[in-house]
């Protein structure tokens, strides 16, 4: 029974009353059973729903008779589309949903919402607020951001703290157990030759804090003289097998460089308001050492002229992992192996995401083959390579500064922040905002749009890096959707309704959806659940960029044609439409969560 009682309540189509109800879903289980009655003879039928793209042609539209009646073809059976689809409607048992169903041209089936439903799911969000869709509670280890220290962080790091960043506070209000992983990479081999450089330049470091708080020029130094002193390079080598066996005076030393490092990134972090659970490469060194033991036990490692390499698939063209160098050291390979099996066997993950740039695709495609392979990764687990395009700089070519050098995460965010200032004085804000708002307009500007142009993007495409273009005021950009925000909520402001007010309209009112704007306005926000679903499904944060543009786009076309509060000329309230204010009010709470898992911030005034 308990058991029954759990299915049930995932049901994604049971009618709950304390959420909305994914329309695409209930959809997909009505027709799929109507088109199984209707074509008894066939076996999985195609169920095809689409968000119907003219009104004039319903909200929805079931594009399966066409497809079934070529599979009638091919058994030799002459049946038209339209006959199919007509048979496929006399078999869609009622459901709320459905207002009215319509058949057209060579066999669409349109469907039309019904507004009792649209009323009925719009009511949750204020007797319950703005809840999610059911899932199963998983599991999720998300490797995000993932900076190297000592290498400054760039905006390719940027891109995966953002994306990850993103699809962390999705995955959080689904309702699933989250565990965001800053995958630093803090025990490569740079490490011998930053050790023994600290150790000869600052020989009293053990005492006294040596001052290398500019790591990248630290950083370039110790690189120079590597490259160019055969004995120095020696002595590195020789630190990094002193460092890997624990010897304290390279680890303090290693604790000082990482110590540098973590500050910077924690400010970055600070200021975009990413939280992170730090677990570099080094968490795993003892992994490493068990799992190459496994593998080797296993029979899975083969000699490669002193190396030892693992193969995924041969047959697919890729190369082998390396496992151990001649040297015997590990490589990111090995620390990427350790991972995944610390993350399911310790970490019980039922899912796990990487979010790393393009160019690690192969690397991500044959540890999942290798993790398959060895029996780690199973069926039930899911596992996501998230990756994204390169930054290019306005001029097309990669992200660089005007001198050549990789751009400042620190220096990008501060320019953000005098590009929005001055785009708040040229609207005059600075003369109407007080110095505290001014300033928390400007910081919800400055992140917002950085996060926002990342996160609006394909991230499968590169993007163009501009603040020009994200500081616009008009289309699909931050900017415009924290002024609209701002302005839908000031809406109940201007009829003189607090939060307490709101509450008891609710219970008193029913949200207005007689005007054709305010029902086309209803079914975007009704549209909630399905487009959680699609990021949830494809990881691609930019479908919500979109759909929290059309909740926008949309509120403007019906706030130009429905007066929500009407003045007289003397400014004094005439009348107050409730229905409207609630339609306005739904509409800003739907768009405050979307917003939020985005990670921007709205304001009050702005
Ligand atoms: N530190 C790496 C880089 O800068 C990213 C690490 C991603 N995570 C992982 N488990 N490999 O490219």
């Amino acid at each position: 029974l308990k058991r029954a009682i759990a299915s049930l309540s995932h049901s994604q189509t049971s009618r709950d009353s304390t959420r909305m109800q994914n329309i695409q879903e209930i959809l997909d289980e009505i027709f799929g059973a109507a088109i199984s009655s209707a074509c008894p003879d066939i076996t999985d039928a195609p169920v095809v729903i689409t968000l119907s793209n003219n009104a004039k042609f319903g909200d929805y539209q079931c594009n399966s008779a066409m497809q079934i009646s070529n599979i009638y073809k091919q058994l030799g059976k002459k049946v038209s589309p339209r006959d199919i689809a007509n048979k496929i409607v006399e078999n869609v048992s009622p459901h709320e949903l459905v207002d009215k169903l319509e058949v057209a041209g060579p066999g669409f089936i349109n469907v039309f919402v019904s507004k009792a439903f649209g009323l009925r799911n719009l009511s949750t969000i204020f007797t319950h607020g703005v809840r999610p869709p059911p899932y199963k509670k998983l599991r999720v280890v998300v490797d995000l951001s993932s900076p190297n220290i000592a290498k400054e962080m760039h905006v390719g790091h940027l891109r995966s703290t953002i994306i990850g960043d993103t699809i962390c506070r999705l995955l959080e209000f689904l309702g699933h157990d989250v565990l965001r992983i800053n995958h630093i990479g803090d025990w490569g081999t740079q490490f011998g030759m930053l050790i023994v450089h600290l150790q000869e330049k600052f020989p009293d470091y053990l005492s006294k804090a040596p001052p290398i708080s500019d790591l990248q020029a630290f950083y370039k130094e110790s690189k120079k003289r590597f490259d160019e002193d055969e004995d120095f390079k020696k002595r590195a080598y020789a630190g990094v097998v002193k460092l890997q066996s624990g010897d304290p005076n390279y680890i303090k030393a290693w604790q000082l460089i990482c110590d540098v490092s973590r500050k910077e990134f924690q400010v970055i972090y600070d200021r975009l308001d990413v939280k992170l659970i730090e677990r570099g490469e080094s968490f795993y060194q003892s992994r490493m050492n068990d799992i190459v033991k496994e593998l080797e036990a296993g029979g899975y490692l083969e000699d490669d002229e002193g190396r030892k390499v693992m193969w995924g698939d041969k047959n697919d063209g890729n190369i082998p992992f390396t496992v151990v160098k001649s040297d015997g050291g590990y490589t990111y390979d090995t620390s990427d192996l350790a991972t995944i099996k610390q993350r399911i066997v310790e970490e019980k993950g039922d899912w796990l995401i990487y979010v790393t740039d393009a160019g690690q695709g192969t690397h991500f495609y044959i540890l999942f083959q290798i993790a398959r392979k060895i029996g780690l990764l199973t069926d039930n687990i899911r596992v996501d390579h998230v990756p994204f395009g390169v930054v290019l700089g306005e001029d097309k070519k990669k992200f660089k500064t005007r001198s050549g050098d990789t751009v400042r995460l620190i220096d990008l965010l501060e320019e953000g922040l005098k590009r929005a200032l001055d785009k708040l004085k040229e609207k005059g804000r600075d003369q109407v905002l007080t110095p505290e708002e001014l300033k928390q307009a400007q910081e919800s500007i400055a992140y917002g749009c950085i996060k926002y142009a990342d996160l609006s993007h394909n991230r499968h495409h590169e993007y163009v890096f501009s603040f020009d273009k994200m500081l616009e005021d008009k289309g699909n950009t931050a900017v415009y959707l924290l002024y609209a925000y701002t302005r839908i909520r000031s809406i109940a402001r201007t009829a003189n309704f607090d939060d307490k007010k709101i509450e008891d309209v609710a219970k008193s009112h029913t949200i207005s959806l007689d005007h054709e704007k305010e029902w086309k306005l209803a079914k975007v926000l009704l549209k909630f659940p399905e487009e959680l679903d699609k990021v949830t499904k494809d990881l691609c944060p930019h479908h919500l960029c979109e759909y929290v543009y059309e909740i926008a786009t949309t509120f403007t076309e019906f706030y130009d044609s429905c007066y929500c509060v009407e003045k007289d000329s003397s400014g004094d309230i005439v009348k107050v439409n409730h229905g409207r204010i609630l339609l306005a009010e739904a509409t800003a709470r739907v768009m405050a969560k979307c917003l939020d898992i985005l990670g921007l911030k709205p304001v009050a005034k702005m």
